[in-house]
């Protein structure tokens, strides 16, 4: 168990269970040091040992996936029905699946109010159908290319994050199945990170990828498809590129998006662009959780405030995704999925090409 701060009084022991290459997430000198002066000692979780055997805590926060560490944090719970344990590893994984991620989008009121969409996309489960088959010019899904393939899993490995954009129909063919296929939305460039902290929500703007004009998918002697990674490390879009979204659309959707999923501590992807009507509005395209805070300007006092407040103890009013409480409604879904690829979401919206 490291240590990194031991001033005589502390009121308060907040457990981190990440991975080394994690602590980005907030887990940094300068937080330790500040959460320290409020009287919160920050300790690693040894996630080798017993969760059971460490601590005492009260709270615990984390970042690690997978069956043995879920086991370790019901046993906690268990014997510690009090502490909060930030996030529950059940909401967590409702987003560790690139194809049921978004699902819960279109439940959330600024959806159903024609404010937000998701792309349109498949999950393919075989090479088989990334060949084309019988019919080599059928896409899965009747997707409209250009087209993301994105790795089913978001596991927190690089390889989660290797992303191609498939220009045409041959350009499938040298991918690797299982993975999700998304129609890529034209949307000038700019992408709004959603950065949120329990009822607090900071948006930045960053580059994306540039819209793909028409002539592009047709052009056969360029690539039919272009793989890439992290564009999140491309130099920010000059001021006067796009507008950012009204602050208090950003948090309404921070709130029901949050509230939907039952998390504290998550980061979206939006974008403004059109649908296949013509409307203008947001996409949401990703959802991740506990993301790289480090990113969030000004994120110290805000993470600081909402340990404060967990620590306090707040009315939990958070709702769990469905299948959340269990689990089994991820599980149930992937067995369905795996067969070949069936489209995503209750209503799914075509866009612009
Ligand atoms: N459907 C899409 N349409 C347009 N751009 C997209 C789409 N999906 C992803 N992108 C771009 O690719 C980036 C990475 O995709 P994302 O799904 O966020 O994966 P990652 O897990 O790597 O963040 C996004 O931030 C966005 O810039
Ligand atoms: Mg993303």
């Amino acid at each position: 168990m490291a240590e990194h701060s031991s001033p005589a009084d502390h009121t308060y022991t907040i457990g981190y269970a990440m991975l080394p290459n994690k602590h980005d997430t907030f887990v940094q000198p300068s937080f330790i040091d500040l959460a320290a002066r409020h009287g919160i000692r920050l300790v690693a979780v040894d996630a080798s040992r017993p969760l059971v055997e460490q601590g005492p805590f009260d709270l615990i926060v984390h970042k690690l996936y997978g069956q043995p560490w879920r086991a370790q944090l019901e046993a906690f719970s268990a014997l510690h029905p009090d502490v909060p344990v930030v996030d529950p590893p059940a909401a967590i994984e409702c987003i560790l699946d690139r194809f049921t991620m978004l699902d819960v989008v279109a439940g959330l009121g600024v959806a159903k109010e024609g404010a937000m969409a998701t792309p349109r996309q498949v999950f393919v489960g075989d090479a088989a159908a990334l060949a084309g088959g019988d019919d080599a010019d059928a896409v899965p899904g009747g997707l409209r290319f250009p087209l993301i393939a994105k790795p089913v899993e978001v596991d927190g490995s690089a390889a989660s994050h290797d992303l191609c954009l498939v220009y045409r129909r041959e350009g499938l063919r040298g991918l690797r199945a299982p993975l999700v296929l998304q129609e890529f939305v034209n949307h000038g460039g700019v992408l709004f990170k959603v950065y949120v902290v329990g009822d607090h929500a900071t948006c930045v703007m960053r580059s994306s990828l540039p819209d793909v004009p028409d002539e592009r998918l047709h052009d056969l002697a360029a690539d039919a498809a272009a793989p890439f990674a992290n564009i999140s490390l491309l130099p920010p879009p000059a001021a006067g590129d796009a507008e950012m979204p009204p602050q208090d659309f950003v948090n309404r959707v921070a709130r029901e998006l949050r509230r939907a999923l039952g998390l504290h501590l998550i980061n979206f992807d939006l974008i403004w662009a059109r649908d296949a009507d013509g409307n203008a509005k947001y996409f949401i395209l990703d959802i991740n959780y506990c993301p790289g805070y480090s990113k969030m300007p000004g994120f110290e006092p805000v993470l600081l405030e909402f340990f404060l407040e967990m620590l306090r103890g707040r009315p939990a009013h958070e709702q769990p995704c469905p299948g959340a409480g269990s689990g089994l409604g991820a599980e149930a879904h992937k067995t369905e999925v795996e067969a070949s690829f069936i489209p995503s979401g209750a209503e799914p919206k075509q866009v612009q090409a």
